[in-house]
């Protein structure tokens, strides 16, 4: 018997996520400079507040007893309302009809929003259109769920409308658009590549997978993952697909209070179409039944009272300065053939190498690079597997996020030092 033919096809489908070996190799050598992990920032962590606030929740009775109890799957009531009422100011939408707190579901962290998503539409074999490159740790869960996840060519505003059309087109010819579920599309300053979609851009995308609705034969949802939306330090925020979703039939939205309050709470949300909240909710009942209580009443409350609100513009002056450091870093320390764009908001630069460069794990470069003490993410791992190209290998997505500051001209000046010797 094969070690692993007890399993369940789900199981045997998994590969090790390559979230966790990068979080342990990071926690496991604390020496080391990690570019690599999604950690967000721990100086602006916001310590003190979240101490106010605890001892605020717990200091009446029934509150903290209610607070330290089972709630509903379907999240805090208040929760929900009040995170309805920030995705309506951010987008200037009025909630009514189409979006009400039903619509709302608050999730343990928001992947747990998208791996509910593609529970409930995929079954093995189905289809999901991902951004090439896409978070990576989302196709670890297309892995696990058998989806086909259909990469999509980026540009620097977002998804390439003309392949789009082409791979829609290609699907309708090959008989395979009725497995078509939805696209997932990362669209404000992107994990890996920094990049924001634009708001002509979303506009035409939604359109185009309506278009194909008739022959797949089921609507077709565009699921708009906005973890990082928050995390903007320069420029005009952009509208999010929602407010182009006339009916609100079509676009699941998704974002988290992790990134811009603190990850380690792990309350992320969902704002759902109406067809979908419910098969949502039935299966979130089978996971959990309900996210964490404490830490949703917490988000509550910092929300309510103004916390929330105050800590953003600390929190991304933190990230600001962090984004010019490495900037000023990759600047002075990166051969001539590295290339990167400035980012706006989020956590990372994605640097390109020429195309003959292998960054991958294993590779001389990456091991190079961890014996002088500096984990990156390579970027291969970002890239869905196709038969309509060869995996890229020759970029590598930094973080800025969650490298003490002092240590990031370091770790980029060492990793230069690296590049510089692998003679590309
Ligand atoms: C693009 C993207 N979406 C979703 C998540 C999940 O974040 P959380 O579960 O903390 O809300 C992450 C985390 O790194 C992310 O980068």
């Amino acid at each position: 018997m094969n070690e692993t033919d007890f399993l369940s096809s789900l199981a045997r489908r998994s590969g090790d996520p390559a979230i966790s070996w990068l979080m342990k190799m990071t926690l496991d050598r604390p020496a080391m400079f990690s570019l690599a992990a999604g950690f967000t920032d721990s100086e602006t962590l916001p310590v003190a507040e979240v101490g106010e606030l605890m001892a605020e929740l717990l200091r009446s009775g029934a509150d903290a007893r209610a607070a330290l109890q089972y709630g509903s799957t379907a999240g805090d009531p208040e929760l929900r309302k009040l995170t309805l009422d920030y995705v309506c100011a951010q987008d200037g939408l009025a909630p009514g009809a189409a979006l009400t707190p039903d619509e709302v579901v608050i999730t343990s962290g928001s992947q747990q929003l998208l791996y509910l998503v593609s529970e409930v539409l995929c079954d093995p074999g189905d289809i999901v259109l991902v951004e090439d490159p896409t978070y990576f740790v989302y196709l670890g869960i297309c892995e696990a769920l058998g989806i086909d996840a259909t990469p999509v060519r980026m540009e620097n505003d977002g998804i390439a409308l003309d392949d789009l059309e082409r791979t829609l087109q290609s699907l309708k010819d090959s008989g395979r658009i009725g497995r078509l579920k939805f696209a997932y599309l990362v669209t404000y300053f992107q994990n890996p590549t920094g990049r924001t979609t634009g708001f002509e851009k979303k506009r035409e995308a939604l359109a185009m997978l309506r278009s194909c609705e008739k022959a797949a034969g089921h609507p077709i949802f565009a699921l708009e993952d906005a973890a990082y939306r928050d995390l903007r330090f320069d420029g005009p925020d952009t509208p999010s697909l929602k407010t182009l979703d006339t009916d609100g039939e079509r676009v699941i939205y998704a974002n988290t209070y992790t990134k811009p309050f603190a990850t380690g709470i792990k309350v992320g949300y969902g704002v759902l179409p109406r067809l979908l909240a419910r098969p949502v909710l039935r299966t979130k009942g089978n996971h959990d039944f309900g996210t964490a209580n404490l830490n949703q009443r917490l988000v509550a409350l910092a929300l309510k009272n103004g916390v929330y609100a105050r800590h953003l513009p600390v929190l991304r002056a933190g990230y600001r300065r962090r984004r010019d450091l490495m900037n000023a870093a990759l600047q002075q320390h990166m051969p001539k053939f590295v290339s990167w764009q400035e980012v706006r908001g989020g956590l990372y630069y994605w640097a390109e190498l020429p195309e003959r460069a292998d960054t991958s794990r294993g590779s001389p470069i990456f091991v190079n690079a961890l014996d002088h003490g500096v984990l990156y993410v390579p970027g291969d791992l970002c890239f869905a597997e196709t038969p309509a190209r060869p995996k890229p290998r020759n970029c590598m997505r930094l973080s800025f996020g969650g490298t003490p500051s002092h240590q990031i001209e370091e770790g980029v000046r060492r990793l230069g030092g690296v590049l510089k010797n692998a003679r590309l």
